[in-house]
C-alpha cells in the first residue's frame, strides 16, 4: 500500500502518541529484527538553544523486519565525551512507521556554551556518533563563533567533497538555506544519478531524501555541529510559489497534496521540532503549511534568523512567453511588477520579522544574521535605463524587498547580515535602501553563497553585469563551495571556500576570497 501524506493535526497526533507512549513499559513496542544496521543515513542535530538541541536519526529499510507496530523503540544517548563514560541523558525514542522511521529527540534541561556526543541504539546496532553543542545564554558575553552557510546541493551535478572540507573548519553552527534535494530524476552530463524517476509523491520524495542523506561526506558535516535549516523550491518542485504549482516534470492532480508530501518528508529527514508542524497560518489549508521560520540567540553575540521566503510567497508575474514558474522579465512593461500586495515572506511573517527586530531597538549591538533564500540586491541584466531582472528572487518582490529594508531602518537594526543561496553563485554587497541609487544607505550587508555543487551560468557575462550593477563588490559564477563566516562582537569575517572540481570526490578546497564587515558599519571591505 502507498503511504499517503499526514495533514498537519494527524502528523502533530502522532509525534504527541509517541511521545505519550514512551511513558509505557518498553515491550508494549516493538523491538525491531535487524538484518544489517538501520542507521545508514547517518545522525544529525539541530534547532540549537542554550538549553535543548534536537537530535535526529533515521532507520531504514531493508534493515528493519518490522513487526506489526506502529513504530519502533529506539534508545539515545547525549554525554560530555565521545566515550560516552558521562553519560548527561540517555531516554527511548519511537521511530513511528508513520513517519518513516524518523526519530527526533528533542532534549532539554542541557547546560548552555557546551558541546556533546551522541548516539542511537536499536538491538545490537549503534549508530555513528554524532557531535553537538548548545548555544551560550542570552545574556552571556560571547568572544566569537564560526559557522557555515550552504545551500543548492543537486546530486546529479557534482560529489559533495565540499562538505568534507567543511567538516574541519572547526564550525559552530551549519546554516542550510534551501535545496537540500531536487526533485528531477535525470540531468544532462550527470555525475551520478539518483534512483527514482520524478520526485511526486511521499515515497518519492522520502527516497530522494535517503539516496542524498548516503553520502559519507554530507553525513560527516551532519555529524560535525548543529544545523539550522530552511527550504527553498526544489524541496517540493522548481519555481513554486505559496500554493502556485510550479514548472518542470508531470501534472499532478492536487499540488496542495504533492507540497504536503514534501513537507511531511522534510520534516522526517531534518533535525528540527515538533513544533513546526503545530502553528496553523490563517487562510493555509489544513495540512499545507509548516512553521519552519525562527529565531534564536547566541549570547550577546548575535541573533540567528531563518526565514521562509518559499511557503507564503506571491506567484512570479508576467513569466516569459506566458508560462508558469521564473524567466527574466522587463519590469517596465510588467504591470503587476509594484503590486504591494504582493509577498515574499507572507503578512505574519512580515509583521514577525518586523515584531522581532522592534525588540532589539536600542538594545543590542549584536549580530543580527539573517538565513534566507535568494540574492537580495538587485541584478539589473541590461545595461542602460530599462531593467531586466529575474522575477523569482527578490527582484520579482521589489515592493516587499522595501518593506524588509524600510522595517530594518525604522528600527535602526544594528548589524544586519544577511545569508542567502538560490542563484549557485557568489554575490556580495552592501543591502541598499534603494537600488535605483547608488549612493543610497546601506541597511546591512549581504553574502549570497554558491552552491554545494548545482551549476550555474559561469563567468563568461559576469564583468558586465558586475558594472552594470556596482553596488555589489564581489561575484564570482564559476566555483562551487560554501561561505564561512567567523563572528566577533567587533566586527565579522567571511571567507568563501571553493572546491577544486565538484565532478571529483577528492576534489582540494581553497579560499576564493575574503571580507570583513566592521560592526556598526554596513560596509564589506575586502581583505
Ligand atoms: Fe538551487
Amino acid at each position: 500500500m502507498k503511504p499517503n501524506s499526514l495533514n498537519r493535526r494527524e502528523l502533530f497526533q502522532w509525534v504527541a502518541a509517541g511521545a505519550a507512549a514512551l511513558h509505557l513499559p518498553p515491550r508494549a513496542w516493538a523491538q525491531a529484527r535487524l538484518s544489517s544496521t538501520p542507521f545508514t543515513l547517518g545522525v544529525a542535530s539541530g534547532s540549537p538553544t542554550h538549553d535543548s538541541v534536537v537530535l535526529w536519526t533515521r532507520l531504514m529499510q531493508p534493515a528493519l523486519q518490522v513487526p506489526t507496530s506502529p513504530g519502533i523503540s529506539v534508545r539515545w544517548e547525549l554525554a560530555d565525551d565521545d566515550k560516552f563514560i558521562r553519560i548527561a541523558q540517555s531516554g527511548q525514542s519511537l521511530a513511528l512507521a508513520a513517519l518513516a522511521y524518523s526519530v527526533h529527540v528533542e532534549v532539554q534541561g542541557l547546560a548552555p556554551d557546551r558541546w556533546y556526543f551522541y548516539r542511537f541504539m536499536v538491538g545490537d546496532a549503534v549508530s555513528a556518533t554524532g557531535r553537538t553543542r548548545t548555544f551560550p545564554a542570552p545574556g552571556a558575553a560571547v568572544a566569537g563563533m564560526r559557522l557555515a552557510y550552504a545551500s543548492c546541493q543537486r546530486w546529479e551535478h557534482g560529489f559533495y567533497s565540499a562538505y568534507r572540507h567543511m567538516a574541519q573548519e572547526n564550525l559552530d553552527l551549519v546554516m542550510f538555506l534551501g535545496d537540500y534535494i531536487y526533485e528531477y530524476p535525470r540531468a544532462f552530463n550527470a555525475v551520478r544519478t539518483p534512483p527514482g524517476g520524478w520526485v511526486l509523491s511521499l515515497d518519492d520524495y522520502r527516497q530522494r531524501y535517503a539516496t542524498y542523506k548516503q553520502d559519507v561526506d554530507l553525513q560527516a558535516m551532519h555529524a560535525a555541529c548543529p544545523w539550522l535549516v530552511t527550504w527553498d523550491d526544489h524541496e517540493v518542485q522548481n519555481d513554486y510559489a505559496g500554493l502556485t504549482v510550479g514548472e518542470n516534470g508531470p501534472e499532478v492532480a492536487d499540488f496542495v497534496t504533492r507540497r504536503s508530501a514534501a513537507y511531511q518528508a522534510f520534516y522526517e529527514h531534518m533535525p528540527v521540532r515538533a513544533a513546526v508542524l503545530t502553528r496553523a497560518v490563517a487562510g493555509m489549508a489544513s495540512g499545507a503549511e509548516m512553521r519552519i521560520y525562527n529565531r534564536s540567540q547566541y549570547g550577546q553575540l548575535a541573533s540567528f534568523t531563518m526565514l521562509d521566503a518559499r511557503q507564503y510567497k506571491s506567484a512570479q508575474v508576467c513569466t516569459r512567453d506566458g508560462k508558469r514558474g521564473s524567466s527574466t522579465v522587463n519590469s517596465a512593461t510588467c504591470a503587476e511588477w509594484n503590486n504591494p500586495a504582493r509577498t515574499m515572506l507572507g503578512a505574519d511573517q512580515e509583521r514577525w520579522l518586523d515584531a522581532a527586530w522592534g525588540s532589539t531597538q536600542g538594545k543590542s549591538t549584536a549580530w543580527n544574521i539573517i538565513g534566507q533564500q535568494s540574492l537580495i540586491g538587485q541584478r539589473n541584466w541590461k545595461a542602460g535605463p530599462e531593467q531586466i531582472l529575474w522575477n523569482d528572487g527578490w527582484d520579482g518582490y521589489s515592493a516587499a524587498r522595501t518593506r524588509l529594508t524600510d522595517s530594518a531602518r525604522k528600527h535602526s537594526l544594528a548589524n544586519l547580515v544577511v545569508l542567502g543561496g538560490d542563484v549557485h553563485e557568489n554575490w556580495v554587497g552592501p543591502i541598499k535602501a534603494d537600488y535605483s541609487q547608488l549612493s543610497s544607505t546601506a541597511v546591512g550587508v549581504e553574502f549570497c553563497g554558491t552552491s554545494i555543487t548545482s551549476r550555474s551560468g559561469g563567468n563568461g557575462k559576469l564583468a558586465e553585469t558586475l558594472a552594470g550593477n556596482p553596488h555589489f563588490v564581489f561575484a564570482d559564477a564559476e566555483r562551487k563551495g560554501y561561505g564561512v563566516v567567523e563572528i566577533t562582537p567587533g566586527q565579522i569575517k567571511t571567507t568563501l571556500r571553493v572546491v577544486s572540481d565538484v565532478t571529483r570526490q577528492d576534489a582540494s578546497i581553497e579560499t576564493l576570497a575574503e571580507f570583513s564587515v566592521a560592526s556598526g558599519r554596513p560596509v564589506v571591505q575586502r581583505i
